[in-house]
């Protein structure tokens, strides 16, 4: 048998998935932000999380509206997906600079990322304030998927979605880049 290092935890090492969160400002405007504190906690009702420090652009416009689309990019995103969790909507209008098409949410003010493989809308259901984030919880309510990445028993046959662990973009053939680094050249449209 190894021998473990036993230790006092530190985040890094907790693996977790990575996706863009897209919510309204409830007139025109709208955010994109990168969230991997983010999870299902319960089946029935449907229930999602993201947590998000309270400084976030986005975390006031979802305090203010009560709902965000969960978007999960694939693995050709990897960039996009990094950009919008280096810079603000505070500063730069994300939408603008990533070219990404926004589509109106069925059950939600916020938009969902046509792009992005799978959409998950969400609605607030209470905010928790436990520390540097601001727990979400909120029931997912509707979901858009790409047909492309679905078999004909609509089971996900491809494995390209994006998932973020030890500071790194990974997809299913091994790493893509470190997180907080590889958007910085990201080329804005
Ligand atoms: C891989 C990655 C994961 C992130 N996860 C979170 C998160 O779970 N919660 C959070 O508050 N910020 C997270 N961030 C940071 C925000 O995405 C970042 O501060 C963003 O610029 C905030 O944008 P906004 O001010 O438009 O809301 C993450 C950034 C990266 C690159």
């Amino acid at each position: 048998m190894s021998i473990k290092l036993s230790r006092n935890p530190q985040i890094g090492y907790v693996p977790r998935p990575v996706v863009i969160v897209s919510c309204s400002d409830g007139e025109k405007g709208a955010d994109l932000v990168t969230v991997s504190w983010t999870g299902v906690l319960c089946s029935s009702p449907l229930l999602v999380y993201i947590s998000l420090r309270p400084n976030r652009y986005s975390s006031g416009l979802i305090k203010k509206v009560g709902d965000f689309v969960i978007n999960i990019p694939s693995v050709h995103q990897v960039k996009l997906t990094d950009y919008c969790g280096i810079v603000s909507g505070r500063k730069v209008d994300k939408i603008k600079a990533s070219g990404l098409t926004l589509k109106p949410g069925v059950k939600t003010k916020s938009p969902y990322i046509y792009e992005c493989l799978i959409n998950f809308e969400c609605i607030v259901k209470e905010i928790i304030s436990l520390g540097t984030h601001d727990m979400f919880i909120a029931e997912l309510v509707y979901e858009h998927i790409d047909q492309d990445i679905l078999d004909e028993e609509y089971n996900i046959k491809t494995g390209n979605l994006l998932v973020s662990a030890f500071g790194e973009y990974w997809g299913t053939d091994g790493p893509l880049g470190q997180c907080f680094n590889i958007g910085l050249d990201f080329k804005a449209r």
